[in-house]
């Protein structure tokens, strides 16, 4: 393995040339994606796919959805509220990532899974897969070679697999009659997967859909559900982290929501939904994502060497062939030399002009990759982190529950920490604050 901590090196690799994924990331995403995935799909393949959902993920065209995420984000404050009233140690990571499931079922399959209320199968069989999923580093030797996984990612594959061909079936059965009542609204994902297939075959809907489209978009949308719901919920735990151990960010945060949105927080989630722009008038909020993101990714590439691609570094060419390549963020998140006060949190980084020795070097912050085959999603996990902050943080405390965890399991963790912080990440596919991110929530009382 090749590690990658330079900017311009890194760029070479994933800019100047988009090296292709390496194969082990294939090995790792099939069981639970299956191969027209659209992470490790390459070539034309990969091009005209992504090129079909690009406009699923646009700016615009998830503005429109801003009301639905609002819904499902009072959904999660409601919960949050119920575990304030219990004063109970809860896993925030687990919450969060039913709120960011739910959003992106409606996002990809225009449907709510309902996963914060009750249990999907879809959802279930899709948890339980992550669960069996292999994991480079695995000291758990009984994951690792259990040969039972194999029956539980074929039966966990055919429940998702026959969910979301019966989605795919009946969004088309009633597809003519709809496009004739609302033929210029925003398509949802589903739709601009069945938009092509139409388009391809000159058909205008009726007939059943043949099993190989069928595997390409099912593929898709599992690879949808699942990058974009972890990804994001790790993030909001580490938000709230972050911010409970610098009480003076957040009260700059909880001000800039006040000066938005008014003082009466009971009205923000109509105030967003009635103008889902006012979430682009946020820019410290933005500043903070942008430093619990350099701090904490949650998510990297790797590429395959390649015999025609050295990587020039200090004046010196360096052969890629046979290695696995690993531009890796969370280190160069953490350079010294790139950052000042790098293991700080400073969101001003993300707020001074060009020229100050706070501003980030050029393509030394990369959670979403560059590129081509940079995070298609990272506009749609903007908004629902803010939606997340601007909802939760001026109603409620949340703080780390690592003590009183280890007290309810009769475990002493207190010297598993990582620079000092019990709140460190562990890869369970991404990258998660370990145990889920165990807390206590209160409400606030406000003056
Ligand atoms: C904080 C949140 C997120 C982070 C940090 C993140 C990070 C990344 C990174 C680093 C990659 C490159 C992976 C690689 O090259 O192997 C990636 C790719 C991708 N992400 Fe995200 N992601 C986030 C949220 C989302 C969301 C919400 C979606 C929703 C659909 C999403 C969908 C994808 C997809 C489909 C790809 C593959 C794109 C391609 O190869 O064309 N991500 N993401």
């Amino acid at each position: 393995m090749l590690i990658i901590a330079d900017p311009a090196a890194a760029a070479q690799i994933t800019i100047q040339n988009s090296l292709e994924k390496h194969h082990n990331t294939r090995e790792f995403v099939y069981p639970l994606l299956g191969e027209k995935n659209l992470v490790t799909l390459e070539g034309k393949e990969w091009k005209m796919w992504r090129g079909i959902f690009n406009p699923g993920f646009a700016s615009g065209h998830l503005m429109s959805l801003v009301g639905s995420m609002v819904s499902d984000t009072v959904r999660f404050t409601g919960i949050l509220s119920g575990y304030a009233a219990k004063e109970k140690v809860f896993e925030l990571e687990e919450a969060v990532t039913r709120l960011t499931v739910d959003i992106i079922g409606n996002v990809v399959l225009d449907m709510s899974l309902e996963a914060q209320t009750s249990e999907n199968e879809l959802v279930k069989a899709f948890r339980d897969q992550l669960q069996w999923m292999p994991l480079p580093n695995d000291i758990n030797l009984f994951r690792k070679y259990n040969p039972m996984k194999w029956f539980v990612y074929r039966a966990n594959t055919r429940i998702m697999n026959r969910y979301l061909d019966k989605l795919l079936e009946q969004r088309f059965a009633h597809r003519q009659q709809e496009e004739k009542v609302n033929s210029k609204r925003n398509k949802p994902v589903i739709d601009l997967a069945l938009d092509t297939y139409l388009k391809e075959t000159g058909q205008s809907g009726g007939s059943a859909l043949p099993w190989q489209f069928k595997r390409s978009a099912i593929d898709h949308f599992k690879t949808f559900l699942f990058a974009g719901h972890d990804t994001t919920s790790s993030t909001a735990c580490f938000v709230v982290h972050l911010l409970s151990k610098h009480p003076e960010a957040l009260e700059k945060v909880r001000q800039e929501h006040d000066e938005v949105y008014g003082s009466d927080t009971s009205k923000t989630a109509e105030a967003i939904a009635n103008d889902p722009h006012s979430l682009n008038r946020l820019p410290y909020t933005l500043a903070v994502l942008k430093e619990v993101l350099r701090l904490f990714p949650p998510a990297s590439t790797v590429r395959e060497g390649d015999p025609n691609t050295p990587i020039l570094f200090n004046g010196k060419e360096y052969p890629t062939d046979g290695f696995m390549l690993w531009p890796v963020a969370y280190g160069m998140h953490r350079q010294p030399d790139l950052w000042p006060n790098a293991e700080e949190f400073i969101p001003e980084r993300f707020l001074v002009k060009e020229g100050d020795p706070l501003f980030p070097p050029k393509g030394a912050w990369r959670p979403f990759e560059y590129g081509p085959r940079n995070c298609v999603g990272q506009e749609l996990a903007y908004i629902e982190l803010k939606i997340f902050m601007v909802l939760t943080l001026r109603d409620f405390d949340i703080r780390a529950a690592y003590e009183e965890q280890d007290k309810i399991d009769g475990k002493d963790r207190s010297t598993h920490t990582t620079k000092g912080d019990r709140a460190y990440q562990v890869l369970v596919a991404t990258a998660k604050p370990v145990l889920g991110y165990p807390s206590k929530v209160t409400k606030r009382k406000r003056q």
